[in-house]
């Protein structure tokens, strides 16, 4: 059995970034599931595909031509990281992630990504749907407030143009669609730990997951004979 660590919460709670160093730390794979659905958003905007067409979303989705090479996202060949990354696109995101048949697209896609020596993948479902008998769940929180203030914050150092009031906004609109949506909602697993980041920085987070993880796999100690 490979490990797999999954980290949901909404938008703009940092769980992106602890993902990420989770899985540096743990020297595992790290899958970001909100990048699919941003690359399918783009596609589709780019196909000129209505938000509605189911059928033709998951057409797109099972004949996208995607991949994840040394950090940088290819969309047919061409390098989308930094077109993805908008408030636009993840509207987008949460648009086209409305439908179940787009998401039945997205799931071996997913699944394929559990190698070992483990896997920490971060989303909406990854808890609920796509990893349900993930070994630690976590699911992460905020403020609506804060978490605005920390995606204003992100796309100001891209250098991206953003007002908070505007930010505030979107993100709630996509959380609540993406609560609401008939199809593997955006909600903690039963058996998810919550961890509230508000008023905490992400260095204390991260350790706060690295400890709950290390419970689960405690890293093997060596003594002077080797073990
Ligand atoms: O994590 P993110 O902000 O990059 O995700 C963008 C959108 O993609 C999010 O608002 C909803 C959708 N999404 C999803 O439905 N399921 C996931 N596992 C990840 C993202």
């Amino acid at each position: 059995m490979i490990p797999v660590v999954t980290i949901d919460g909404p938008a703009g709670t940092g769980k992106g970034t602890i993902a990420e160093r989770l899985a540096r730390h743990l020297g595992w794979h790290y899958l970001d599931s909100g990048a699919l659905y941003r690359v399918l958003g783009l596609a589709a905007a780019r196909a000129g595909l209505a938000w509605e067409a189911e059928a033709d979303l998951a057409r797109l989705a099972a004949g996208l031509r995607l991949e994840f090479r040394d950090g940088a996202v290819l969309l047919e060949g061409e390098d989308v990281g930094a077109a993805i990354r908008t408030e636009q696109a993840g509207d987008a995101a949460s648009r086209v992630a409305a439908h179940a048949a787009v998401r039945a697209e997205l799931l071996a896609w997913q699944r394929q990504a559990v190698q070992a020596p483990g896997l920490v993948a971060d989303g909406r479902d990854l808890g609920t749907a796509v990893f349900p008998r993930a070994t630690v769940k976590l699911f992460l929180t905020a403020s609506p407030e804060e978490r605005a203030k920390r995606r204003y914050k992100q796309l100001k150092e891209k250098g991206l143009d953003a007002t908070l009031e505007g930010l505030a906004r979107t993100i709630a609109e996509r959380d609540q669609r993406d609560r609401q949506r008939a199809v593997a909602p955006l909600r903690p697993a039963a058996d998810a730990r919550l961890i509230d980041t508000t008023g905490i920085g992400i260095d204390e987070v991260l350790e706060q997951v690295v400890r709950v993880v290390a419970r689960q796999w405690p890293p093997r100690t060596v003594g002077p004979g080797g073990g």
